[in-house]
């Protein structure tokens, strides 16, 4: 794997890959999570490069920034072994230079859920990644379906831009007790943790329920609800049932596919996790 520090090294580097070209992209805490994206590029494309930056510009002023995990050893010892090609690790100065104006704004998908809550959020995540698509130069992009409204915005982005790449969704990876893979995992205490599986619990009793056939909405969204209300450190931010695309609430009788997401803080640390019920066409 090579590394490299500045755009310029890294566009030397690219012009010498293979097509096509998949890229994934972290904030780092690597796990296997991000492996799976890595993986799966792998197996898609004949090269495989990787961006991790940590990006202050989609943190909240009271969020994690400062205390986000970060163990470059390991990081690029597992990102090596799942056999990345080229990995672009800019400084912050590399990537906001000293005049730095520009802000990138998607509408409507970016006003609920994460953004409503998360104020700027997503202008963070839409400006670095319309920034790191135009540096790396993919001709794949893999994104996971954890963070499922990221995704969604990420889409859109693409297509109203017309940026010239394929986003590919991963599926969610979770530990074997259902727990979605998150760098923020890291900060749970062993009491926290065993109560932030109420969170997947609860997706598991909606997907069942809605394997046996029930389509209404407050009912579905109550049972996760009720779920992660049982558990004493969860602290319930918000469960919707949306529409998968628009990610627009809904009510009554649902048409799959539908887009089961929540949110909680379990102590200080925010989780997310999200389930789609039906097929999508
Ligand atoms: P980060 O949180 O590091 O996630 C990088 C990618 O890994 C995202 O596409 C995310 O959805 C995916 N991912 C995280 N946990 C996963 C899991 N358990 N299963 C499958 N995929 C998972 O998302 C970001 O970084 C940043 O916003 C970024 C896109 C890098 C822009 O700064």
């Amino acid at each position: 794997m090579q590394v490299v520090r500045t755009i310029r090294d890294y566009r030397a580097a690219r012009a010498e890959l293979a097509g096509p070209v998949g890229l994934f992209p972290t904030l780092g805490g690597v796990h296997d999570g991000h492996l799976a994206l890595v993986d799966r590029a792998r197996s898609e494309c004949a090269s495989v490069v990787g961006w991790l930056f940590l990006n202050p510009t989609q943190f909240g002023p009271n969020e994690d920034l400062d205390r986000y995990p970060h163990d470059e050893a390991f990081d690029l010892a597992q990102l090596e072994a799942h056999g990345v090609d080229l990995l672009l690790m800019p400084s912050q100065e590399e990537i906001y230079p000293a005049g730095f104006d520009t802000l990138v704004h998607v509408g409507g998908v970016t006003g609920r859920l994460e953004g409503e809550r998360r104020p700027g959020h997503f202008d963070g995540v839409t400006t670095i990644v319309l920034k790191l698509l135009n540096i790396m130069q993919p001709d794949r992009a893999y994104f996971g379906e954890k963070d499922a409204q990221q995704l969604r915005v990420v889409r859109q982005l693409v297509r109203d831009l017309n940026l010239p790449m394929e986003i590919v969704a991963c599926r969610t990876v979770r530990d074997p007790d259902g727990l979605a893979l998150s760098s923020r995992n890291a900060y749970l205490s062993d009491e926290e943790r065993a109560d932030a599986l109420a969170l997947s619990r609860g997706l598991r009793l909606v997907e069942a329920a809605f394997a046996s056939g029930e389509r209404d909405a407050d009912r579905l969204r109550a049972l996760v609800r009720g779920e992660m209300e049982a558990a004493p450190l969860v602290r319930v931010d918000y469960v919707s049932l949306s529409d998968d695309e628009t990610l627009e609430e809904l009510s009554g009788a649902i048409e799959p596919p539908a887009l089961l997401s929540l949110a909680a803080h379990v102590g200080q640390t925010h989780l997310i996790d999200n389930v789609t019920l039906g097929h999508r066409e």
